[in-house]
């Protein structure tokens, strides 16, 4: 199969940031096959691999002299259907939100708090996508992946996968070895919403016994209020991660601070790093023109297609400032290029 690869090509369109930056080479990787030739023609002419989905996690602060796949393999399929589960499937190129959106249709369940995480079904193991009191791992059991040295197909279980917050091996031991194709997923056919996060508790309160379709409508709602989706003003969601402190910290922290907001986590304490970066007053500070949202100070935005160094130095710039007034690390969640 002769390889339709694109030269120089600009990976503005294909960042969720809007970052400016070139490719030396860009292929949109439609089938498995295609894929692996892609991998074996990359190690012949020692070019770097990068793996974009919708690109809604990463930031180019340098032009990419390798070759970017944009992974757009596609197929969803039932792989068990049993009375109470269904055992699905989904290639790394669909995308998560329609996805999710499908799985209600067909009435199965456990994925409703995940609705409208931007980005692709291949990028959702990586960080083990969370909200709203669900992350992927609750629901995954295995997921696909080629060796790029080998080209050979493999599968890690849930387990394998070593998922944490915000986390997994994807990020680690095997990041730049392997390209995910396909995730396999047990969802329940019988309705069990997790209500258990405070801000859709609080909306679903006078409910009773509200049904997944009710909660992925709210969970729509509340992230239509409080998150800018990226085709309206570029971003990549969360841009740290919320750190956690001992107790002696937050004891300190809370004397200081009695509206600081966070949640117990085993012995620790994990911090609202919104809340952080809104009380240092990031809301209304704006930096070549790169800002925080003003409804989740968590989120980074860039609506003027600032550079990536521009948006790394205002993040630089956060982080610094939250280490002087609260002396916490915020760690950088997307992956920098
Ligand atoms: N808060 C503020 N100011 C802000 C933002 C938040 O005071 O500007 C405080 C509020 O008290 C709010 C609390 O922080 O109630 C928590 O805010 P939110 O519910 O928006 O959650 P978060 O901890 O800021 C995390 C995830 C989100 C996910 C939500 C809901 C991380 C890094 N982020 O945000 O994930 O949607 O919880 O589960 O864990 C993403 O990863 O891109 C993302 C959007």
């Amino acid at each position: 199969m002769a390889l339709n690869i694109q030269h120089d090509v600009d990976l503005q369109p294909y960042n969720t940031m809007g970052v400016p930056a070139r490719a030396r080479e860009l292929l949109v990787v439609d089938y498995l096959q295609e894929l692996r030739e892609a991998l074996a023609y990359a190690e012949k002419n020692d070019l770097k691999v990068l793996v974009l989905g919708e690109g809604s996690n990463t930031i180019f602060t340098a032009d990419f002299d390798g070759l970017v796949l944009l992974n757009r393999l596609q197929g969803i399929e039932v792989v068990k259907d049993t009375e109470k589960s269904v055992v699905v499937k989904v290639a790394a190129g669909e995308v998560w939100h329609d996805f999710v959106a499908t799985c209600m249709e067909r009435y199965w369940y456990g994925l409703e708090n995940l609705a409208l995480i931007p980005g692709l079904v291949g990028a959702a193991p990586m960080q083990n996508i969370g909200a709203y009191g669900v992350e992927l791992k609750d629901s995954l059991l295995s997921v696909e992946y080629v060796e790029v040295a080998t080209g050979r197909l493999r599968e890690f279980d849930n387990e394998q996968c070593q998922f944490a917050y915000r986390d997994s091996i994807f990020k680690h031991e095997l990041a730049n070895r392997v390209v995910i194709t396909a995730i396999t997923l047990e969802l329940s056919k019988l309705p069990n919403p997790n209500l258990s996060y405070p801000s859709l508790a609080s909306a679903l309160e006078r409910i009773d016994d509200p049904s997944p379709q009710l909660v992925f409508d709210t969970v729509c709602w509340i992230r239509g209020r409080k998150l800018p989706l990226p085709a309206d003003i570029p971003n990549t969601g969360s841009f740290f991660k919320n750190p956690k402190i001992d107790s002696e910290q937050h004891e300190r922290l809370l004397q200081a601070y009695p509206d600081l907001v966070s949640f117990a986590e085993g012995d620790r304490y994990k911090v609202a790093a919104g809340w952080l970066i809104e009380r240092a007053g990031w809301k209304h500070r704006t930096i070549g023109q790169v800002s925080v949202h003003k409804e989740q100070a968590l989120v980074i935005t860039n609506p003027y297609g600032a550079s990536g160094s521009a948006v790394l130095k205002y993040a630089q710039a956060i982080q610094q400032d939250i280490v002087e007034k609260f002396q916490i690390h915020l760690e950088i969640e997307p992956q920098l290029i």
